[in-house]
């Protein structure tokens, strides 16, 4: 037990928003331990160990969502985090749905009944009493966002949840749902290569002649969504960049050669696509450069850059490898300097659209 307080002490950590918990500036996604990235490398067991020396290593943020694996992310995350429940932060998402099981494809839900037994269900899987953090995962365009956001307000009260976040949202959203109940946390991709969230300076998608423009899960178009993460700073709440590490590009692991397997994300991905990952390689060889200058890694250069974002900026870097765990944990420690910041903001925008 000394040794794991010894342990925890060494991971420097954040507040999760304005009265929020404290939690490790580095969180874990879980995701890819059941979904997205193919099934082939998908292992319970592993992972369920992995989830375990997370916490031994001094993580305490873990984000999952109903619809990873369709329920079977909760399971494993809500029972491999059991014994840590109560000092760690876990969060989940509901509003979106797989009408088709099969296909696994997902559309937006945030009509109220919904989200209600969504609610129930996620706890049930999760075994747990209350969830620390729950998101809406995307904005339905076909139900006000303030149905949604009341019936998420309504789980705080009913001591359900003990705090909501949003994700993918512009600032006009996260005002008109400020105004109803406080925004705990707001989860959005947001990396070296995708900028969204800084606002009107930061470059968008290079192919897309200038036009910032975010697409979403099934096409959704959430629009340009403006400076999110001063809002969240203002606001006292949290900002969680998701896939930190541009869904593995960032850490110098792919190029123009590499094929996906049928099941994998990014299979059909247009960033992934041969051409763009050629183009892009000019980012990751910029990103392996300062690398080089710091003494470190790509990805953990990737992370650092996005934690230097911030004091409120918790990232949830996903890995399913205690190699990989445990040098982005590293990054935390990772100081960048001014210039070598300023060479990672300036970097040129990606070929390809996110999804
Ligand atoms: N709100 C949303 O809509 C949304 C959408 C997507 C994701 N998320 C959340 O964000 C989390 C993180 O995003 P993500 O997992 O999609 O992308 P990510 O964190 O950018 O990248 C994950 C990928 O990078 C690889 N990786 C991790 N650390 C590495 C390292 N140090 N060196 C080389 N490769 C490394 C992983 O490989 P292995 O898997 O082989 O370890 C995996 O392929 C997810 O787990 C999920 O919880 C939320």
């Amino acid at each position: 037990m000394a040794n794991l307080e010894l342990k925890e002490n060494t991971v420097q950590q954040r507040s999760l928003g304005q009265g929020g918990p404290s939690v490790s500036a580095i969180g874990l996604g879980c995701m890819g331990m059941s979904w997205a990235y193919g099934q082939a490398e998908q292992d319970d067991a592993a992972s369920a160990a992995l989830l375990a020396e997370a916490v031994e290593s001094g993580v305490s943020f873990f984000d999952t969502a109903d619809v990873y694996g369709l329920g079977a992310n909760e399971e494993l995350v809500g029972a491999a985090l059991a014994p840590f429940a109560d000092r760690i932060t876990l969060a989940t998402k509901a509003g979106l749905a797989s009408p088709d099981r099969q296909a696994g494809s997902l559309v937006p839900d945030g009509r109220p009944e919904h989200l209600r037994e969504a609610v129930d269900a996620s706890l049930r899987r999760l075994g747990r009493e209350v969830i620390d953090l729950y998101y809406l995962h995307r904005v339905d365009p076909a139900v006000p966002l303030e149905e949604s956001w009341s019936t998420m307000a309504e789980f705080v009260r009913s001591g359900k949840v003990k705090a909501i976040g949003l994700s993918e949202v512009t600032v006009a959203q996260l005002d008109a749902a400020q105004a109803i109940h406080p925004v705990a946390a707001v989860q959005s991709e947001f990396s070296l290569w995708t900028r969204g969230p800084a606002g009107a300076g930061a470059p968008a998608v290079a192919s897309a002649a200038g036009t910032p423009r975010d697409v979403g899960i099934g096409g959704l178009s959430a629009g340009a969504p403006g400076d999110v993460i001063s809002w969240t700073a203002a606001s006292g709440a949290a900002f969680v960049p998701f896939a930190p590490l541009g869904r593995g590009f960032l850490t110098g692991a792919f190029d123009a050669g590499t094929t996906f397997a049928e099941g994998d994300f990014r299979a059909r991905n247009p960033r992934f696509a041969a051409e763009a990952l050629a183009a892009n390689q000019r980012i990751v060889d910029e990103v392996k450069a300062v690398a080089e200058q710091a003494g470190a890694t790509p990805a953990q250069v990737a992370i650092a850059w996005v934690l230097a974002q911030g004091e409120h900026v918790v990232p949830i870097p996903g890995t399913k490898r205690s190699k990989y765990l445990q040098e982005n944990i590293g990054a935390a420690a990772l100081r960048l300097d001014a210039e070598q910041l300023d060479r990672l903001s300036n970097l040129p925008a990606p070929e390809g659209e996110r999804y």
